[in-house]
Formats: C-alpha cells, sequence, structure tokens
C-alpha cells in the first residue's frame, strides 16, 4: 500500500483534526503489568498480521529505556534522516517503525528521570511524520509509569491489549493494569495469554480471567522458529506461521470494529 492511502475510510477523527496525529485512524496500545511477558513481541507480531491484511501500519516503541522493537525486523542499524519538519519513522518490512534507537548508539546507556522521558515523548509526538495510517501500534515500556500516564495525557487510545503469561507474578501485575485502565476509562481490546506452553499451571488463568471478565483475545505458544531465527519475519516463512498472523490480525480486527 502506497503513502497517502489509507485502506479504512472515514480517515479523519474529529477530536485528532488538530493534533500531529490527525492522519491516524486507530491507536492500539500493547502493554503489560510485568516486565519480559511479550509486549515487543505482539507488537511486532501484530503489525506484520495487520500490514498483511493490507493496511498502513505504524509501530512506535515506547521503552525509552530499553528501545528494541526493531531487532525484530531487522539486525541492521537504523538511523532516521531528520527532515525540517521532524523524523520520518524508517520503513521495515512495510511497517513504518520509530524507536529511540535510532538517535543513539547501541551501548548507550539511557539515563533519564520520569520527567525527562515524558517530555521527550510529548516532543517526539509532535516531531513523527507518521502521515496517513490505519493502525498505530505503541510498545509501551513495562508497567504505569511516567511513558503511560503521558501516553493517557496526550493520545486518545482506541483499543489496549493486555499481555501476560500464565504465570501468578504476571497475572497480579495485571490486576493492577487492569484497574487503572478501568479507572480511566480505557477500552481493554483483551488480553493475550503468551507463552502458556511453557507453564505446566494454567489454573491460575482462568480463575484470572473469570475475574476480571475481560476476553481472552488470543493465545500465542512460545514460537520455536522465533527463538532460533529471532526475526519475526520467519513467521510468514510458514503455512503455520501464516495462519498464526491471519487468525491474530482477524482477532484483533474483529474486536477493534466491535469497539468503534
Ligand atoms: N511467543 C513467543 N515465542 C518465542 N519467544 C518469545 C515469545 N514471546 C516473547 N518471546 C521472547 O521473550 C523475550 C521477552 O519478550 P519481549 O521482549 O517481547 O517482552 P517485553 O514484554 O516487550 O519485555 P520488556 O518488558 O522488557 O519490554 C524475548 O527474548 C522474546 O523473543
Ligand atoms: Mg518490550
Amino acid at each position: 500500500m502506497g503513502e497517502g492511502k489509507c485502506k479504512v475510510e472515514n480517515l479523519f477523527k474529529d477530536f485528532r483534526k488538530h493534533s500531529p496525529l490527525k492522519e491516524v485512524r486507530f491507536i492500539l496500545a500493547v502493554g503489560s503489568g510485568k516486565g519480559g511477558v511479550g509486549k515487543t513481541t505482539v507488537s511486532g507480531l501484530l503489525a506484520l498480521a495487520l500490514k498483511e491484511e493490507g493496511f498502513s501500519i505504524g509501530l512506535w516503541d515506547l521503552d525509552f529505556y530499553g528501545p528494541n522493537s526493531t531487532l525484530l525486523f531487522t539486525s541492521e542499524k537504523i538511523e532516521t534522516i531528520p527532515e525540517q519538519e521532524g523524523f520520518k519513522p524508517a520503513l521495515i518490512e512495510g511497517i513504518k517503525i520509530m524507536s529511540l534507537s535510532f538517535f543513539i548508539q547501541e551501548k548507550e546507556p539511557l539515563f533519564m528521570r520520569g520527567l525527562m522521558a515524558g517530555k521527550l515523548f510529548q516532543e517526539l509526538t509532535q516531531r513523527v511524520i507518521w502521515g496517513p495510517l490505519d493502525f498505530l501500534i505503541l510498545d509501551l515500556p513495562p508497567g504505569t509509569g511516567d511513558i503511560f500516564l503521558t501516553m493517557l495525557d496526550l493520545y486518545f487510545i482506541d483499543g489496549f491489549i493486555l499481555i501476560t503469561t500464565p504465570h501468578k507474578l504476571a497475572l497480579s501485575d495485571s490486576l493492577r493494569t487492569i484497574s487503572i485502565l478501568k479507572e480511566k476509562r480505557i477500552p481493554l481490546l483483551g488480553i493475550i495469554k503468551n507463552m502458556a506452553n511453557l507453564f505446566p499451571k494454567d489454573g491460575n488463568f482462568s480463575e484470572f480471567l473469570e475475574k476480571v471478565k475481560v476476553p481472552l483475545l488470543y493465545e500465542l505458544p512460545f514460537l520455536q522458529d522465533l527463538a532460533e531465527k529471532e526475526l519475526l519475519a520467519a513467521l510468514k516463512e510458514t503455512e503455520w506461521g501464516k495462519r498464526e498472523l491471519k487468525n491474530l490480525a482477524e482477532k484483533v480486527l474483529k474486536r477493534v470494529f466491535r469497539f468503534h
């Protein structure tokens, strides 16, 4: 799909008319209470899955302290060339990606107090030139700290996708995150249960789902191919992987269009 064209009609939302995101149709946030449960992996998969369905996709790596989204798409070091009016995202695998990793060296330490991270987020929001997008996917850092709170100030989130493993520590953190989402009235599209096949005890998870009354959006098993090849595109090489991407896109699209 070429630049300047979007598949979804009725592109402009009134409330975004004057914002830098005025040409973005849906904003989906991928988050979790706990770290390391698969947010970046799922954000990347979702971006790829929706792109394969013909949508124009942006992926924003908002993990300012550990920006690593692009590593799932390419092992090359990406650098953006600043334009006069702002920064253009990199186009990788047909997905527009923006990450702080474009601006820093790999080993460079990122010292930032919360306030600085929030300010940087705000500034980049004004300066990243996404252009028309059907979906902008936000790959959040873990928890509900500064970036999460700044996101709530800056964005209207069309849907939040919560990632968790079935481990009781991840579920406990997820409960807290769900309470915050409810309080802030952020539409929670559903929960993605990740790597469930690695955890022998699933009882915790059924109990958790019953308690929170949030739909299980998707179950993503541990992907051996991904562990070996370390690139998401590896999934497009097998029939099974292609099916997995298609299923993920279908499940998410169904929920998005039910809400909006
Ligand atoms: N379904 C999966 N199959 C195979 N490997 C996975 C899967 N989900 C996550 N992983 C692996 O687990 C590790 C953590 O995943 P990821 O970085 O996506 O988590 P995260 O929630 O984004 O972490 P952080 O909180 O640090 O941002 C990575 O090495 C990733 O490749
Ligand atoms: Mg991550």
